[in-house]
């Protein structure tokens, strides 16, 4: 006797999943994919009830609603774990400053880069926030992405950051990509405060991360020697924890300076940048079994001299996942499966590794078991590409080939 479900979607050419939820560490786990030729899938409401082999599946389950495949390449929505996706302003003009050979941080250090765009923010009212943000989210969607983690981090005071808090959850409630939300309160030192840190980091730890801990999940902060130390680094993320958000930790971006040794220390979620990340982060963060989150995108578009040692971070059994970082600044890149191809091509990085970075593991970067595979019981996410081999999915620079996105069970793109 067949079970009803709401949807089946029949007549997929090749399935390509990880074997379950992240994270998958180390060589063999990372690189592992299970292929299903001629499958099908069936969903009931926003979870999957069943994968396999069509036959089978069409034998099992008697759908209200049949999608036909014609023969894709399906596999589970991706995830992107690290985005700035709310802001004000355009930072278009600094990559003309970096080609004329000033630094990221000299321009930051120059009251440019991400203090530029908090000027701009503050100005922004919630709807601008909104209205803006939406079409970059749209443009993930576009790109198979089904899960979107959005940082505040550009208002650097209480008001502002709360109003991109709130701007990140009305568009998770609107949009039908999944939003998870990062207090990065610790993005910079405003302008009116440079002449008082600790008097600013006070007002992090007493009132910013409090008053916004029921907005959102994790705390970031950017630990990075012209930004936060990592002594201070420590005392904003121990009181985060202690408020009980989740941590997370831009690290090691430019120069090493043992951010991936705090967040293995502090248990963190995820580490993520780590282009100068030292041989004993990489040993620490191999034993907390915190998530590498590289960010390729940034890193070229930066030319910094080194990129995260993604090969040597997996051989050594620490988990890895990629993310855009999309933000005006670092990395104006809308494409989850560029970076993954760039994973590839700059981080050593197989295409099977990569496409568990963008599914399972990134999954695992935002603490969300129940997707980035496509498995019984987790959530219906799922990525019709057009594509005669799954690869062609990472091996093609550009314009995206996902044909059909479903999230959570609903279709929510539609180019087929
Ligand atoms: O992840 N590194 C810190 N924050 C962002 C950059 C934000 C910006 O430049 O506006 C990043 O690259
Ligand atoms: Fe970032």
């Amino acid at each position: 006797m067949s079970t009803s479900c709401d949807l089946v979607i029949d007549r997929i050419g090749a399935l390509v999943t990880p074997p379950g939820p992240g994270p998958h560490a180390g060589p063999a786990a990372q690189g592992a994919l299970e292929t299903t030729e001629d499958a099908a899938i069936a969903i009931a409401g926003d979870r999957i009830v069943g994968v396999g082999p069509r036959d089978s599946i069409l034998g099992r389950f008697d759908p209200k609603r049949t999608i036909d495949a014609a023969g894709r390449v399906a596999t589970p929505g991706l995830v992107e774990p690290h985005t700035h996706l709310l802001f004000a302003g355009d930072r278009s003009f600094e990559m003309e400053r970096r080609l004329r050979g000033e630094s990221y941080a000299a321009i930051a250090q120059a009251g440019g880069g991400i203090r530029a765009t908090v000027r701009w923010t503050r100005e922004a009212s919630r709807e601008q926030l909104v209205r803006d943000g939406r079409p970059r989210l749209d443009a993930m969607l576009d790109h198979g992405v089904t899960t979107v983690e959005i940082k505040s981090g550009y208002g650097l005071d209480l008001e502002t950051e709360k109003r991109l808090l709130e701007a990140a959850a009305e568009l998770g409630r609107s949009h039908p990509v999944d939003v998870v939300t990062t207090n990065l309160a610790a993005h910079e030192i405003p302008d009116d405060r440079r002449d008082d840190r600790e008097g600013f980091i006070a007002y992090l730890t007493e009132t910013v991360l409090p008053e916004l801990r029921p907005l959102a999940e994790f705390c970031d902060v950017f630990c990075e020697p012209h930004v936060y130390s990592v002594e201070e680094s420590r005392r904003i993320l121990t009181r985060a924890k202690e408020l009980g958000y989740a941590i997370k930790v831009h690290a090691d971006e430019i120069e090493p300076s043992g951010g991936a040794e705090l967040a293995a220390e502090l248990g963190a979620v995820s580490a993520d940048h780590l282009g100068a990340i030292s041989d004993a982060g990489i040993e620490a963060m191999a034993r907390s079994g915190t998530v590498a989150v590289l960010l390729p995108a940034t890193a070229l578009f930066l030319q910094l001299e080194q990129r995260a040692p993604g090969r040597k971070l997996i051989d050594a059994g620490v988990p890895v996942a990629v993310s855009t970082d999309r933000n005006p600044g670092s990395s104006p890149c809308d494409s989850l499966p560029l970076c993954m191809t760039l994973a590839c091509l700059e981080h050593g990085l197989t295409p099977a590794e990569a496409l568990v970075a963008g599914t399972a593991n990134a999954a695992a970067a935002i603490a969300r078991a129940d997707r980035g595979a496509l498995v019984d019981g987790l959530r219906a996410d799922v990525v019709l590409w057009d594509v005669a081999d799954w690869r062609g999915i990472i091996g093609h620079l550009g314009s995206s080939r996902a044909a059909l996105v479903l999230a959570g069970g609903q279709v929510a793109r539609d180019r087929t």
